[in-house]
């Protein structure tokens, strides 16, 4: 049986990765998967979950289930974190279980709305991570595609966008990123959210929420701002987030799945589904990177200090757009990239052909996605010059 299955292609972006291991060019880089990296080219383990994970070590006492909803300590503090006081916590609307991380959470989501009405469709924003419509096609569901990044003028197409939700039927679900769109770094304004959130308000379709950079964009609360919008404006909806970035906590595998559902009541019935959904798929989340995060966010001083590590990140990512872009003015580079600079979070595209992205990897090993997304948060003062160097070169012939 199983000699009957066919080769199937590296994944887009995780398949990089092996080719980027395997690569003996000392000056390679690697900007494929999104995953944030300091000065000197290391993910660095956060100090704030260093010091929660040596307070769990001292403490814990055992190791048995929890539930398969994970820690309800954790799933109060995320909802906390990303819906801050919101009335729908109050109103007891909201039902929260961790998940494998953030794909975990988007595949909990799928099958949620999948046993709600089987092969709903959901509107992905195109483009869209490369991971969503297998995620949600697995889940069951029928994935289409509504307009978002405008290639030419390297903006967002919310005209386009718009023009399509508009035809969304009520009965189908609509995918958004909350902050930082992966892949092209493009986000709604606020009043983009307020019209957004009024259409599915009037049409009655399902908002779904990604929100896997909370905090990498703006800052905390300005990154969940269309969440917290989008919570005011309509009865129901799912959120899901994610500890990969913000927390650096990778793999761990740490995120939620949160719905907030018209009261209640159906609030217990989605919670009642949810549990199964779970137990059939995983049994239990992971617990140590929630044993983590609700550490860090119920201590003063951890969450302090995870507030400002998560600056420096923030700080750093944009700070490397502002040098990417004047690096690649110096090397005589014509075209205008300024808009890396109008972009939030870990991506932008360079806006290159798929040849030119297959020259920067044969001939310099630099490493991006097969789109030209670019993995800013790997970008460094140490490799920039030789980076913005290599984009030259294929820029000019
Ligand atoms: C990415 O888009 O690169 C990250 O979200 C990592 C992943 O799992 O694809």
């Amino acid at each position: 049986m199983l000699s009957e299955l066919q080769q199937r292609p590296p994944d887009p972006i995780l398949g990089l990765s092996v080719k980027f291991k395997a690569d003996d060019n000392p000056q390679k880089i690697d900007l494929g998967p999104g995953i944030y990296k300091d000065e000197h080219g290391n993910t660095p383990v956060l100090a704030c979950v260093k010091a929660a994970e040596k307070h769990r070590l001292d403490t814990e006492t055992s190791k048995t289930y929890i539930s398969s909803a994970g820690s309800a300590l954790f799933n109060q503090k995320i909802e906390q974190l990303n819906l801050a006081e919101h009335r729908v916590i109050e109103q007891n609307r909201v039902r929260t279980v961790s998940t494998p991380g953030g794909t975990g959470a988007l595949r909990i989501a799928g099958e949620l709305i999948n046993t709600a009405r089987a092969g709903t469709t959901i509107w992905v924003s195109n483009p869209t991570w490369a991971n969503h419509q297998g995620v949600f096609t697995a889940a069951g569901l029928n994935v289409k595609t509504y307009p978002y990044y405008d290639y030419d003028n390297k903006c967002l197409d919310f005209e386009g966008m718009l023009a399509v939700l508009k035809q969304v039927p009520g009965s189908d679900a609509v995918l958004f990123h909350a902050c930082c769109h992966n892949p092209s770094g493009m986000d709604l304004n606020a009043q983009q959210w307020q019209q957004i959130a009024e259409l599915a308000k009037d049409i009655g379709f399902l908002p779904v929420i990604d929100m896997a950079y909370q905090g990498f964009g703006s800052g905390l609360d300005e990154d969940a701002y269309g969440l917290r919008l989008m919570a005011d404006v309509v009865d129901e909806m799912i959120y899901c987030s994610s500890c990969s970035k913000n927390f650096g906590l990778y793999r761990e595998r740490i995120g939620a799945c949160s719905v907030i559902a018209c009261d209640s009541e159906a609030a217990d019935r989605v919670a009642s589904v949810l549990m199964p959904t779970v137990r059939v798929n995983y049994s239990m989340p992971p617990a140590h990177g929630a044993a983590i995060v609700e550490t860090i966010l119920s201590s003063e001083e951890l969450t302090l200090a995870w507030h400002s590590e998560l600056a420096m990140m923030r700080d750093r990512i944009s700070d490397m757009r502002q040098l990417l872009v004047e690096k690649l003015k110096q090397q005589g580079v014509t075209q205008d990239f300024g808009f890396i600079t109008r972009q939030n979070g870990m991506f932008s595209f360079l806006g290159i052909s798929p040849e030119q992205v297959q020259r920067l990897m044969d001939e310099y090993s630099v490493y991006i996605v097969g789109s030209s997304r670019i993995n800013v948060a790997a970008v460094s003062s140490d490799n920039v010059e030789y980076l913005t160097r290599s984009i030259a070169s294929v820029l000019n012939g």
